[in-house]
């Protein structure tokens, strides 16, 4: 290797040597093809591939990488691409969440692990990108994110519809008996017509946004379609950048700052991003040392306007955003509220990337004098049916339900609410408080998306379209609803949640950030008396995931996860 050209690069460890180790190292590379000196020292750069079949929304992503790689050779670096395991939002069970822990150690392993100089992330589905970006994190290599992108807008009859809000609007409509299953049906093959995540503000679009608002990617990461090839453009310069990046030794925590995160928290208030984000951002900060917690997002986001006209908080989609001058656009009006000097991964501040970002339509992105919805960041929620906070998200919520007194309707958990949620015999009308039990981190487990309850047929069928629902689960980002999620401690770690009773009296209160449970303190002590803990998984993942993971508060991260490990170079393997 020419040691004047190339310094010392962390692969060299693996390709540089002349001993045995050194032959198996490349010998074994160099069975796909590639010369000697592509070995030579030029930074190897690992692309993180969620690429499966079962994961629908990362389809496209071998020939996304594709494009990396051509802008990292054409840099002067080497590309490899590696799976790691792939988190599908629609398919897997119980819930994705149960895996992002999982993913972000096969991640962080698979980074530390291999002759890799500088990692570029490949992430669509909801937690797929929390998982690499987490597993990444405790590396600390120089590392670029590009997010698959959304789809097309769903197009069905004439209008538009969006990924999983459609959903849950036509499922109600079918329920109250104003569509038929047929139908119902029919919209399957029109909502999703195209390569790309949802294409809704839910989970994985908000995710893409954070990736850009945190400084993780080049600008324009959040909103480009994924059948648009400005997409693949962005890819090949991100691959370019990549190897700029090691060579500047630019690691992750030269971007992922406190302040890097406190952007990417008022930037999802003015997109009206998912309530996901909250528990998301908090771990990810967790891998980097940073103490991120919920007073944070009431304190940095709650105030923020929401400017953002999106599907599920509003009309338009995905599409209608990237053309009306995607997140840009956005940071750009509440520039004042950034912390503009925060580093990103072109090398450029925030403030520089948005100085001067257009924006096209005034109907999708609005501005903090006119918005879309004022004060729409995450409320943080405190009483004592939650002493370790609960979150609502208000632009997805309705404003005559804000402040709120109601009976509680309980479910033990969400078979129960399956079973008896259809039935006439339910003793509910819209001025109740339906309760789900269990669906917390422990409790699931997994943190399920099943806060957003459906509504019982018979409340439907007055043409009531919302009701108070809380729990101790997620809901999806997709979701809408006045919908209380993350009620932390959650039932099954023995939270107050578990004490309810049907019949009891809630008060919600968001102005007041306040959820109370209307029993007095004995009472409760007495109901704590009877309360027996769900039965915990015996083997497996499982059983690892329930003994260690924290609650929602702190991030749903495995605790000894927290935190990193950097990326030294491992002992030798033969
Ligand atoms: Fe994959 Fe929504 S299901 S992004
Ligand atoms: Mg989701």
């Amino acid at each position: 290797m020419d040691s004047k050209k190339y310094p010392f690069r962390r692969s060299q460890a693996w390709f540089g040597r002349n001993d045995k180790d050194g032959f198996v190292h490349r010998s074994w590379i160099k069975n796909q093809g590639y010369p000697h000196d592509e070995l030579d020292g030029r930074p190897v750069i690992g692309i993180c591939n969620t690429w499966s079949e079962l994961t629908p929304c990362n389809g496209h992503f071998r020939e996304l990488a594709e494009f990396v790689k051509r802008g990292v050779y054409e840099a002067g670096g080497f590309p490899l691409e590696f799976p790691v395991m792939s988190l599908g939002e629609t398919q897997l069970r119980p819930t994705a969440m149960l895996f992002r822990n999982l993913a972000s150690m096969d991640v962080e392993e698979s980074i530390r692990g291999n002759p890799i100089d500088g990692v570029v992330l490949l992430m669509g589905c909801d937690k797929t990108t929390p998982s690499l970006l987490m597993g990444a994190a405790s590396c600390d290599l120089p590392t670029i994110g590009i997010s698959g992108g959304p789809m097309l807008n769903g197009k069905f009859r004439g209008k538009d519809i969006g990924s999983g809000t459609g959903v849950w609007q036509m499922s109600e409509m079918v329920r109250a008996g104003e569509m038929t299953q047929a139908d119902f049906t029919a919209a399957e093959s029109d909502m999703h017509r195209s390569k790309g995540n949802c294409m809704t503000m839910g989970t994985a679009s908000t995710m893409a946004s954070m990736v850009e608002a945190l400084g993780m990617s080049l600008p324009e990461n959040a909103a480009i379609p994924a059948a648009d090839t400005r997409r693949n453009r962005l890819a090949q310069m991100s691959g370019r950048r990549i190897v700029e990046m090691v060579e500047q030794d630019m690691k992750m925590s030269k971007i992922l700052t406190r302040e890097a995160f406190e952007n990417a928290i008022r930037t999802n208030a003015a997109i009206g991003g998912s309530t996901n984000a909250v528990i998301h951002l908090i771990a990810i900060a967790g891998r980097m040392g940073i103490k991120l917690n919920l007073e944070d997002w009431d304190t940095l986001g709650a105030q923020v306007p929401c400017l953002l006209n999106l599907q599920p908080s509003g009309k338009y989609l995905m599409e209608d955003f990237y053309y009306a001058g995607g997140l840009p656009a956005v940071m750009r009006e509440i520039q004042n509220l950034l912390h503009t000097e925060a580093l990103t991964a072109n090398g450029k501040t925030i403030g520089e990337n948005i100085a001067s970002a257009p924006c096209y339509n005034r109907e999708v992105i609005k501005t903090p004098d006119e918005p879309f919805m004022k004060d729409a960041g995450i409320a943080v929620l405190r009483g004592n049916l939650a002493p370790n906070g609960a979150v609502i998200k208000p632009s997805a919520a309705s404003a005559h339900l804000m402040q709120h007194r109601g009976r509680a309707v309980v479910f033990e958990n969400i078979e129960d609410l399956h079973a008896r949620i259809d039935s006439d015999d339910l003793d509910v009308d819209e001025n109740c408080v339906m309760v789900l039990k269990n669906c917390g981190p422990r409790g699931y487990p997994g943190m399920a998306e099943v806060g957003n309850m459906p509504l019982p047929p018979k409340v439907l069928k007055k043409g009531i379209t919302d009701m108070v629902r809380i729990s101790d689960g997620r809901m999806s980002g997709t979701a809408y609803g006045t919908v209380v999620l993350h009620t932390s401690p959650e039932a099954a770690a023995g939270g107050p949640l578990a004490l309810v009773q049907n019949g009891d009296m809630i008060e919600l209160d968001v102005a007041g950030r306040r959820i109370h449970l209307e029993v007095s303190d004995e009472v409760l002590a007495e109901r704590r008396k009877l309360w027996v803990a769900p039965e915990a998984p015996k083997r497996g993942y499982q059983k690892l995931y329930v003994e260690t993971v924290q609650q929602a508060h702190l991030g749903a991260d495995l605790d000894f996860l927290v935190g990193g490990s950097g990326a030294g170079i491992p002992r030798d393997s033969h």
